[in-house]
């Protein structure tokens, strides 16, 4: 009797998603290609930031380890020897506007190898629309030597989680389901079943595949739209987050708040996912403009940062530039299509001597300092890219005390500038922009302290 369940490809996804499994009383078997992050996974290691009941991950990944309840292989026959449901969250990478189906397409053509009659394939990736019968299935029926729906299930259901609340919503959020038929479907329901309190929701695998794609390009446009907003706000000399919690006071409209983009594997690739699904581009404008605008989001970051540089008596091409954060949003060390990161790299194109820090992420890029301190040394100007919990207990003024004056605050996340005025720190607001502070300097003297923010 094969009563594990296997879960293949062990990332931000697949790593959360099996513990989750694990959580709900059920004994899983991991499977990944890496064979590092497998010994890694192994010895109970893991640099996944998904925090579950006050705890990190790594904590939980040793508790199942222990007890037996979760195993890790690169081996997908000793997998196989141990389940018949196979939940599938192997990627599509995206580079430039083009879709890489093929991690996937491997992964189905090796799974396929081992598929056994009664077996159920359940993908949870996020797809191009269309792949699950124009690759997926065909895929898999050739390489096993099976009829799909027949002799094997394959079923659909597009994981929707967000990163860094992921063991949570695992376990809450509605899912939707589809099958290559009936009974597939009705198999994929009760595996989710037994892992979410929400709600399935059974479709066809088009709209299955579908609705994910348009879940993630919904918030590429809301985003754009937030940056959009910025835009005419700066126009009108207002400040746009004033604006956007007055307009947010009618019960039908949600405007999120801007600040430099949007990173990750999910929101970005979703409009790369559609434009593949569809005979032209030209039939979505909207979301074609909405990916431009937030891609150019970091550069329009810089071009500010350079007029507040060029307002203080500096210029960006040879200042040093402190990049607080990496993480493609706050809380996360994912820096796949990071803005942070893009962001640092344009300044670093236009001269600027830039040292980054974030804790939370490994040292991979050059202009990465070992520490705050470190970072913010000389700087001319401080940006705020990504907010990590480790930076709200930060001695801020005191690091500060060794910039170069005036100092550029450019506080994406609103954070970093509040915290200096709470320690009497001038704030000479030269700029109409709220996220933009010119002169942050300590107060000398008592009498001093007037504080001049505008807007
Ligand atoms: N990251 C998110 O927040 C998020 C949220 C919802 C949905 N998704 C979707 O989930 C999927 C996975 O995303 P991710 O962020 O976990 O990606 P990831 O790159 O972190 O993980 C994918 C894993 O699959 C492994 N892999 C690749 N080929 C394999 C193969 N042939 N066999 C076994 N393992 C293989 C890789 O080594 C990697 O560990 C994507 O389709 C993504 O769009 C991601």
């Amino acid at each position: 009797m094969r009563t594990h369940l296997a879960v293949v490809g062990l990332g931000y996804i697949g790593l959360p998603l099996s513990l989750a499994l694990c959580e709900r009383g059920e004994t899983v078997i991991g499977v990944d290609i890496d064979q590092r992050k497998v010994d890694e996974l192994r010895a109970g290691i893991t640099h996944v930031m998904e925090p579950y009941r006050g705890e990190p991950l790594e904590i939980l990944l040793r508790r199942h380890l222990a007890s037996g309840r979760f195993s890790v292989t690169t081996s997908l026959s000793e997998a196989a020897k141990l389940a018949s449901v196979f939940l599938v969250t192997v990627g599509l990478p995206v580079a430039g506007d083009v879709v890489d189906k093929s991690p996937l397409l491997a992964c189905a053509r090796d799974l396929a190898t081992v598929l056994s009659p009664g077996d159920l394939v359940l993908i949870r990736s996020t797809l191009v629309p269309g792949m699950m019968e124009q690759d997926i299935v065909p895929v898999l029926a050739s390489g096993s030597g099976l009829v799909p729906g027949k002799d094997f299930q394959v079923a659909y259901a597009p994981e929707r989680v967000a990163e860094g609340r992921a063991m949570e919503e695992f376990q809450t959020l509605d899912v939707v389901v589809s099958g290559l038929t009936d009974a597939c479907c009705q198999r994929a329901m009760d595996v989710l079943g037994r892992l979410t309190d929400g709600q399935l929701h059974k479709t066809s695998l088009r709209v299955a595949e579908l609705s994910k794609v348009v879940e993630n390009a919904q918030r590429d446009v809301n985003i754009a739209l937030a940056h959009e907003l910025k835009l005419v706000a700066e126009q009108h000399g207002v400040d746009v987050y004033e604006l956007i919690r007055m307009a947010n006071t009618h019960p039908r409209v949600q405007l999120l708040e801007p600040n430099l983009g949007v990173g990750g594997f999910c929101i970005p690739n979703a409009y790369a996912y559609l434009a593949a699904s569809i005979s032209s581009e030209e039939l979505i404008p909207l979301f074609s403009l909405a990916r431009q605008i937030n891609l150019t989001a970091p550069h329009r970051a810089a071009r500010q940062l350079d007029e507040a540089l060029r307002q203080a008596g500096k210029r960006l091409s040879g200042a040093r530039v402190a990049v607080i954060g990496l993480g493609m949003k706050d809380g996360s060390n994912d820096i796949r299509q990071s803005p942070a990161v893009h962001f640092a790299e344009i300044l670093a194109e236009r001269g600027a001597t830039v040292t980054a820090f974030d804790p939370t992420v490994e040292p991979y890029f050059p202009f990465q300092a070992p520490s705050l301190e470190d970072c913010l040394a000389d700087a001319d100007a401080v940006a705020v890219a990504a907010w990590q919990a480790e930076f709200d207990a930060a001695p801020w003024p005191a690091l500060l005390e060794g910039a170069r004056q005036p100092l550029v605050v450019l506080d994406l996340k609103r954070r970093l500038v509040q915290r200096l005025q709470a320690a009497d720190w001038q704030i000479r607001g030269d700029t109409h922009l709220p996220y933009v502070a010119i002169s942050a300097r300590r107060l000398q003297a008592s009498h001093d302290c007037a504080m001049e923010m505008v807007p």
